[in-house]
This record gives structure tokens, C-alpha cells and sequence, in this order.
């Protein structure tokens, strides 16, 4: 009667299947399926059966529930992204690529919230005391009273929190710890749930709040940090390219505030520090105007972010033209090159396309749409964009523009920044902006029209 469970799992994105095959269906990783197996303790696939359990005591909604206490940790980027500080007893993971500076993070936030008071643990499993000692020198923190351990057995740092009661621990990384009642290798996926289980029980039961680092890997041995995501009350992506210096903070889970939230971060030879005009920081290194290149006011969370975008179009030696994209959605890209085709008559067939967003930012907001049309057109046609213009605005099907949220919020950014002219779609509820000279096409054939003259 019982159905058969899913005794397989994806390491990279948790996905589940009844069959081992070399490929994940769900994300398409190559050697990432392993077996499932089931948790040593308790009574295994049986009913529940006659025996009772406790009463639940049950609750009012209405209960007046004051909002919980938030701890600062001064460093207003990371305070942001965690929805206003830090929340007691909140399980948080922060996950991102080996090497992005996770632990440099983490390092500096554990010394901002134990300066401000707070009773602060990191836990590493990766490095020892003294390789973390001489981080914290190299990034001027030698003096915060921050209390190191070095280990990777979960029971043994459990049990120390227990007696040492922090306000905030820090674990970096959930990879590489170890659970002696789970029987199977670190960075298992098995292994790496049953810790997170763990710590995040443990959160909860004692007040502590715990910061997980997870490794996003490419690498089928060790789970990635998807695996956990649903245990967790917050998850963090520290994101960025290796070769820039920008790094963005990006909440896409958080119980306790918005998600979709960004802090942007600028790594130095001192660590990571703060940047709080990331508009004017992504702009800084733009050049005279030139074909291909548009300024994209976007939104990030509830933070207007305006960037470049750079596109090529260029004659295709090939028989399949090239489409590259750094940034945003491929899928995406071939959309608004399809609508070009099929509702302006601007075909992209034998030429190669790449599309590129300047500083290692990637965007997910519908409403580069327009500016990233602008920017194929503008390549295409050899036309520049005035360099003070910004275009935002999302595209359908149908080649209608359709008006995105916080259109107010992105043009005072424009404003803000210097510049004197924006091009978003007609409709929707829009003051004028001062210096601001708006251009308001119908559709992505007026847009062409007033924009690229005949196209
Ligand atoms: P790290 O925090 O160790 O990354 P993760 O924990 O995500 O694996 O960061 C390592 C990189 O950061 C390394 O390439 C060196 C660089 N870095 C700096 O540029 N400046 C600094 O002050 C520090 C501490 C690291
Ligand atoms: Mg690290």
C-alpha cells in the first residue's frame, strides 16, 4: 500500500527521482544523482498506529505577536539583505561559489555583531585558527572578540554551543561537517541535510542564530547548498565574476523581510566594503557613447540599480549563429529576438549575438526587456543611444510594451545619477520627473520607429 518513495537525489538541486541516471532531468548536471539513504533513527516506513501522542497546545492568530527583536550588525549592505539585522533563533545560509569570499564575509559580520555586543562562535571546518586569526589581521579585526573553533564533528560543536550559549554562530562550512549518526561521507547529501536539520533545530531551541556556509559545486561528490534551502529560514547568494571586484549580496528566501533584497559589496585587498551607490559604482567605468551599450534602470528588490548592458551583432561565419549571454536569461534573449523577427521585421538570422551586463552584475527583472532590445538594435544598426538616455520596460509576445513596478523609483534614480531622458513603455500610473524628458512608445514598433528612425 505504501508508495514506493524516492530513494534517489540530486546533490546540485535537490531534485528527487526512483532511479539512478548520469544526468539530473531537473537541472541537467552531469553525475550528480546519488542514493538516498533513509535516517538511521526512528521507526522506519511504519503508521503511525494507535499510539498516542501529546496534545499540541493551539494558539490564536490574533495573538498580538510583537515583531522580533532585531540585532544590527553595522554593516548596512548585510543589514538590508537580512530584511533590517539579525533575527534570534533564525537559521540563515549563505551560499555561493568556492573562493567568492564567503568566509571573508562572514568573518567581517562576526566581528561587527560581536563589537556591538553580541556573544559571537565560528565554527570552521575548512581552515585553523591560525589561518582564520591571519585573515582577520589582514582585514584590521584582530581585536574583536570573536571566539574561534576549529572542527568538522557537529556533535562536539553542538554540544559547545550548548554550554558557550552564543547570540550568533557561525558554521563554514555545512559541506564539511559531520554527523556521527549519519552514515555516510561529508558533503553527502545525506550528511549535509542532517546538519543543517541539526543546526537549524538547534537554533530554534536555544535562541542561538546560525550562519551556514554552503558551497555552491559543480561536483557531484558534495551537495550543493539547494539541498537545505527549504530547512532554513534564510537563504543568501553572495554572487559576482571572479575577474571584477563587485560583489551582491542577494537574499532569495527570508522569513523575516523581503526577499530579492541586494547589498552590493566591493572586494579590496582589506576585505569586503560596503558600496552604497552601486549605480554610480556599475557606471563608473563607461565610456563615450557607443553602439551596443544602453543604461538599464533596473530594480533590485526595493533598490533602483541602473547598469549597462552591452551588445554585439556581428555577420556569423557559421551555419547555427552564436548567441552568448553574461548576466541575464538565454531563454530570454532569444525571446526578444524572436519578437524583433516576427513583430518588427528586424531579423537577427547570420548574425551572432552576444549580450554582456558591465561589472559582473546579473539581473532578473522583467523589465530589461526593453533596454536589452535597445541594445541589439542599437549594435544591429550602428546607431548610439544618447549616453544620458536610461530604458527599462518589459516586452510580450504580441510586441506590446507592457509598464513594470517601481517605474517612479527608477527614474528619480536617473535623476539622481544625471540623467535627462528615459525611454519606458506608455501607461501605467507615471508622474513626470523633473529634467527628466520621457519617451513613451505604445509598442516595440513605435519604440523602433522613434527611437532608430524607419529601423
Ligand atoms: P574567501 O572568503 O576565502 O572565499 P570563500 O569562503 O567563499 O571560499 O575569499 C577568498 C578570495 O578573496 C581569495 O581569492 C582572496 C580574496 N580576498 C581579497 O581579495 N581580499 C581580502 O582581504 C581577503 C581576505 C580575501
Ligand atoms: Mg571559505
Amino acid at each position: 500500500m505504501a508508495k514506493a518513495a524516492a530513494s534517489y537525489v540530486c546533490s546540485a538541486c535537490a531534485a528527487t527521482t526512483t532511479k539512478w541516471s548520469g544526468r539530473c532531468e531537473s537541472c541537467g548536471e552531469w553525475n550528480t544523482i546519488e542514493q538516498e539513504t533513509p535516517l538511521a533513527s526512528g521507526p522506519k516506513s511504519r503508521s503511525l498506529g494507535n499510539t498516542r501522542g501529546r496534545t499540541v497546545p493551539l494558539m490564536e492568530l490574533s495573538d498580538d505577536e510583537a515583531p522580533p527583536p532585531r540585532t544590527s550588525s553595522t554593516i548596512s549592505e548585510l543589514d538590508r539583505v537580512l530584511g533590517g539585522g539579525l533575527v534570534p533563533a533564525s537559521a540563515i545560509l549563505v551560499g555561493g561559489d568556492p573562493g567568492i569570499g564567503k568566509s571573508t564575509l562572514l568573518l567581517q559580520a562576526a566581528a561587527s555583531f560581536a563589537k556591538t555586543g553580541l556573544k559571537v562562535i565560528y565554527a570552521s571546518g575548512e581552515e585553523a585558527s591560525a589561518q582564520i586569526r591571519m585573515r582577520a589581521q589582514r582585514l584590521g579585526l584582530a581585536d574583536a572578540p570573536v571566539k574561534l573553533a576549529a572542527e568538522t564533528n557537529l556533535r562536539d560543536i553542538i554540544t559547545t554551543l550548548e554550554a558557550e550559549r552564543p547570540a550568533l554562530a557561525i558554521v563554514d562550512s555545512i559541506q564539511t561537517m559531520w554527523a556521527d549518526h549519519v552514515d555516510s561521507a561529508p558533503g553527502s547529501v545525506a550528511q549535509v541535510r542532517a546538519c543543517a536539520h541539526e543546526l537549524t533545530t538547534f537554533a530554534k531551541r536555544s535562541g542561538t542564530s546560525i550562519i551556514m556556509v554552503g558551497h555552491v559545486t559543480k561536483d557531484g561528490q558534495i551537495a550543493g547548498p539547494r539541498v537545505v534551502e527549504h530547512m532554513v529560514d534564510t537563504v543568501l547568494y553572495f554572487e559576482g565574476e571572479r575577474g571584477h571586484q563587485f560583489r551582491i549580496l542577494r537574499s532569495v528566501k527570508n522569513r523575516f523581510g523581503p526577499a530579492d533584497e541586494i547589498g552590493v559589496f566591493e572586494m579590496t585587498g582589506a576585505g569586503l566594503a560596503e558600496v552604497t551607490n552601486p549605480s554610480a559604482l556599475f557606471l563608473s567605468e563607461r565610456g563615450a557613447p557607443s553602439p551596443g551599450s544602453v543604461v538599464f534602470a533596473g530594480v533590485e528588490g526595493t533598490r533602483p540599480v541602473l547598469v549597462e548592458l552591452q551588445a554585439l551583432v556581428a555577420p556569423s561565419p557559421h551555419s547555427q549563429p552564436r548567441r552568448a549571454v553574461v548576466g541575464w536569461d538565454g531563454n530570454r534573449l532569444a525571446m526578444i529576438l524572436a519578437v524583433l523577427e516576427a513583430r518588427c521585421g528586424i531579423p537577427f538570422a547570420g548574425l551572432d549575438v552576444y549580450l554582456n551586463v558591465a561589472g559582473g552584475m546579473k539581473i532578473n527583472d522583467p523589465a530589461a526587456d526593453l533596454a536589452v532590445a535597445a541594445a541589439l538594435l542599437s549594435a544591429r544598426e550602428d546607431a548610439a543611444i544618447p549616453a544620458e538616455t536610461v530604458v527599462f520596460g518589459e516586452i510580450s509576445l504580441s510586441g506590446a510594451l507592457r509598464p513594470v513596478g517601481q517605474t517612479q523609483n527608477r527614474l528619480k534614480e536617473a535623476q539622481k545619477l544625471g540623467f535627462s531622458a528615459a525611454i519606458l513603455p506608455h501607461g501605467g500610473k507615471t508622474g513626470p520627473v523633473k529634467g527628466l524628458n520621457l519617451t513613451r512608445p505604445a509598442d516595440l514598433t513605435a519604440f523602433v520607429g522613434e527611437v532608430f528612425g524607419a529601423g
